[in-house]
Formats: C-alpha cells, sequence, structure tokens
C-alpha cells in the first residue's frame, strides 16, 4: 500500500528545518537567511525547528507498509508529513555533531521511511512517492573546526536520503569554522551565501 500523492496538492514553496538543540545559535541564523533569500524571490516558506516537536525516531515496525503511512505513532511529525508532501522545495540544516547530522535531524530522516514503496521480495525494486514530482532541496551544515573532513558525513546524511526520497538536491553547504552562538552573523559572505541559496532555490520550484 502507499501514500498515493496528489500532485495537485504540491505548492511552490519551500519548507525549512532546522536540527540544533541550540536556540538563535548558527543554523538558526543562516536558515532565517536562507528563508529571507527565498521570500525576495516570491517564494512562501515556513520555518521548521525539530528540537520544538516531541516525536520517537522511526522503531522499524514495518507498519507504514501495510497502511502507506507513518501510524505507529501520534505525535508532532503526524503533522509535518503533509507539509512535506505539499512543498516542492525542502531546506534542511544541522549543525555537525560528531562528524554527523544531530539527533534531531537523524530521527527526522529516519521518519521519512513510510515514504518508500518496496516490492515483495525483499531486497527487491523499491521507489519513493516523492519520486518524479520536480521535488528540489538544499541542505547545509555548520562546524566548527575549519576543513571539510572535520565535517564528516553531515551533508552526504542529509543529501543520500533525500535524493533516494525523490529530491534533486541542488546544493549542499558547507559553514567551516564556527564554534560560538551566533558567531556566523560576523561573516558577511557566509550569510550572504545562505541568502543566495534560498534565492537559487525558490527560483527552481516556482511556477
Ligand atoms: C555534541 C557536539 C559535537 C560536535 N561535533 C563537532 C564535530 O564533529 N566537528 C566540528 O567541526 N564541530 C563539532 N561541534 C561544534 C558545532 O558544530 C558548532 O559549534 C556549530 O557552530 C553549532 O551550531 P549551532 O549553533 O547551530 O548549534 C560539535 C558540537 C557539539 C555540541
Amino acid at each position: 500500500m502507499s501514500l498515493k500523492i496528489d500532485e495537485d496538492l504540491i505548492q511552490p514553496k519551500i519548507l525549512a528545518l532546522g536540527a540544533s538543540p541550540r536556540k538563535d545559535g548558527n543554523s538558526d541564523i543562516l536558515l532565517r537567511h536562507f528563508c529571507a533569500g527565498a521570500n525576495q524571490a516570491g517564494v512562501e516558506t515556513e520555518k521548521i525547528q525539530l528540537r520544538d516537536l516531541e516525536f520517537t525516531p522511526c522503531v522499524g515496525c514495518e507498519l507504514c507498509r501495510k497502511t502507506g503511512a507513518c501510524t505507529r505513532f501520534d505525535d508532532d511529525l503526524t503533522a509535518i508529513y503533509p507539509k512535506i508532501i505539499e512543498s516542492r522545495g525542502l531546506f534542511l540544516i544541522s549543525p555537525v555533531h560528531n562528524y554527523n547530522v544531530t539527533a534531531w535531524m537523524k530521527g527526522f530522516i529516519d521518519r521519512l521511511y513510510c515514504f518508500y514503496n518496496f516490492a515483495e521480495p525483499r531486497p527487491g525494486h523499491w521507489d519513493s512517492e516523492l519520486d518524479n514530482q520536480g521535488r528540489k532541496a538544499i541542505v547545509a551544515a555548520v562546524c566548527e573546526q575549519e576543513t571539510k573532513r572535520d565535517m564528516g558525513f553531515t551533508l552526504e546524511a542529509m543529501q543520500m536520503p533525500l535524493e533516494a526520497l525523490g529530491y534533486e538536491v541542488r546544493e549542499a553547504l558547507p559553514v567551516l569554522g564556527v564554534f560560538e552562538k551566533g558567531k556566523v552573523t560576523e561573516y558577511a559572505d557566509v550569510l550572504q551565501a545562505a541568502e543566495n541559496a534560498g534565492t537559487a532555490l525558490a527560483r527552481t520550484i516556482r511556477p
């Protein structure tokens, strides 16, 4: 069984999800600049901070194979699924925690498992309910250290699942060398890069 998305539901808007536990930290600031850039290009954005939501990580119960949706939990992610479906654009930003996305981002991404369709017997063919709908995304990550290597797998940990789910990831933006809360405000070029990314994504999803 599958979710069967009605393509008329898909709007030229961007859902922007932040995964830092630190309110008003570097990821929050960049997310705001990203959205400002998208808004300037005439595209509506909705910002959600995953730390504000109560949700359980995927427990692998496979109930979504039978029902086509995550029916195991009725938590704060339940209301986010329709927003994902309706938004042609998606922006994900996470600080780097131990070379990877934060637990909030990982928990969120795993709960997107309900969008997949798997043919039996497994492993076999699989696809996604979000495939072939012109969905586009940008991912971004912020870290303290100064080389891309110190960022570890963070950008890939968002980009790879989004591509598997059917998004075209237009840009993976690394922000390096930023440690203290709010430090990124001192780097006008980085704020501008986030704004430019918002504008660029908006232009690809506008009618
Ligand atoms: C638990 C934890 C793990 C971290 N791991 C890394 C790391 O592996 N590499 C790195 O460069 N920075 C690491 N940092 C630093 C943060 O990525 C950095 O301070 C970032 O600016 C935080 O973004 P935020 O203000 O949006 O929360 C870590 C911070 C914490 C709290």
